[in-house]
């Protein structure tokens, strides 16, 4: 239930442990205003300091105002605790320019190089509606009322300045962020995020995770870019599928996590290994081989997932699967080969459909309470 910092040289919510729940929305900013846009974000950060800190997103809070007006908070976390709430902003690439090329805020030459739309992998079936965004939100808390809570106020106090694009909610994280947690499980029932990238391997997260100086503009130094795939998962074909299968096509066993070539869950996968019928123990198509980072020059990424089920689709399936969150230095050497390779040859490929997408660049902490989110952009 502890509050955790909000200042700091990162942004919270990055290698913070990863929280149990998530509640993640984009906005479409509706202004053509450049000084309501920043207000706005002056008061995001106001209230996203009060909230994390478990208090109320006004300083009236949800009855302490006058009873004439609306209360400036809504009031569903009156009495629950800060549960660990980290609330993580990132700019998306229509910020700077918008679709039909307009630059409205006078910002288009800050745009960075790593942030640049997607290019479209094969076998995507991205539904425009629920993908990019100008501006996003992560919230995660250990408790899914705050999450919303926190995503609620923020889009009350944005009315007429940012509209909801989309939301995602997750429940139970698909993902460790520190060697201190036991690794979760995604609904395939496999662990995973065994070899993400943790918060105490500290010149690994220097190396694949924060923007240094000179990788771009200066207001991204110490930040990070994010991509989210809302990944669909075809959960009653994978539970037709033996068990020697499913293992076959993560590349590790379903009970330990182990590598197929290991005993252990932390034992390195030995992708040279050769079973006595001299073909590879991890296959060519094996999810683990095809994302290791020998075959992508080393690129490693932070993983920091969440398990969705949004209810049924209405023909007898639940509507299912991983809302997949990774954040890192450049997406030009981290997310988009990987993706590429798995988009191409992954044996999972059979089980999941990639339903939305959205990239962001997400700015560096903010060092004092007299900093804005964005400050350093406008
Ligand atoms: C590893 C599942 C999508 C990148 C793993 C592991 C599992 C898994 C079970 C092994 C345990 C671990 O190290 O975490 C899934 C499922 C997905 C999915 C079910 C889709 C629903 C993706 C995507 C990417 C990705 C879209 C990136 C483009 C990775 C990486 C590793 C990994 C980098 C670690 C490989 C290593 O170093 O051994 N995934 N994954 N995964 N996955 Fe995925």
């Amino acid at each position: 239930g502890a509050a955790l910092p909000f200042y700091g040289a990162h942004q919270a919510g990055i290698v913070t442990p990863a929280q149990d729940r998530l509640h993640f929305v984009a906005f479409d900013v509706i202004t053509r205003t450049r000084e309501d846009l920043v207000s706005m974000l002056e008061a995001w950060t106001a209230a996203a300091a009060r909230m994390t800190a478990g208090r109320d997103a006004g300083t009236h809070g949800a009855v302490g105002g006058v009873p004439e007006a609306p209360p400036d908070d809504t009031g569903e976390a009156i009495g629950l605790p800060a549960s660990g709430l980290t609330l993580t902003i990132g700019f998306g690439p229509g910020l700077f320019r918008d679709a039909d090329g307009r630059d409205r805020f006078g910002i288009a030459d800050r745009r960075p190089d790593a942030l640049a739309e997607l290019p479209r992998f094969p076998g995507d079936a991205l539904d425009p509606a629920i993908s990019g965004g100008d501006i996003c939100v992560q919230a995660c808390a250990h408790d899914p009322q705050v999450a919303v809570h926190a995503i609620r106020n923020l889009a009350r106090i944005g009315m007429g300045v940012v509209s909801v694009r989309w939301s995602q909610l997750g429940f139970g994280r698909t993902s460790s962020t520190s060697a201190g947690q036991p690794t979760p499980r995604n609904l395939f029932g496999f662990k995973d995020g065994t070899a993400n990238l943790k918060a105490e391997e500290a010149s690994a997260l220097d190396e694949h995770l924060w923007v240094h100086a000179g990788d771009g503009p200066d207001w991204m130094t110490g930040g990070s870019y994010l991509v989210t795939r809302k990944i669909r998962m075809i959960i009653e074909t994978w539970d037709r599928t033996s068990l020697r299968e499913q293992e076959a096509i993560v590349g590790r066993t379903k009970g330990d996590g182990a590598p197929l070539t290991g005993a252990a869950e932390f034992d390195e996968p030995d992708l040279a290994a050769a079973g006595p019928d001299g073909l590879p123990v991890i296959a060519t198509d094996a999810h683990v081989r095809l994302a290791h980072p020998s075959a992508h020059g080393g690129a490693r990424l932070l993983r920091r997932g969440y398990n969705y089920v949004d209810g049924s689709d209405g023909l007898g399936r639940l509507d299912a699967g991983l809302f997949f969150i990774a954040y890192q230095r450049d997406p030009r050497r981290q997310f988009i080969p990987v993706q590429t390779a798995l988009a191409r040859r992954d044996a999972l490929n059979e089980y999941i459909r990639h339903v939305s997408s959205a990239i962001f660049a997400c700015p560096p902490g903010l060092p004092a309470a007299d900093d804005f989110w964005g400050r350093s952009l406008f």
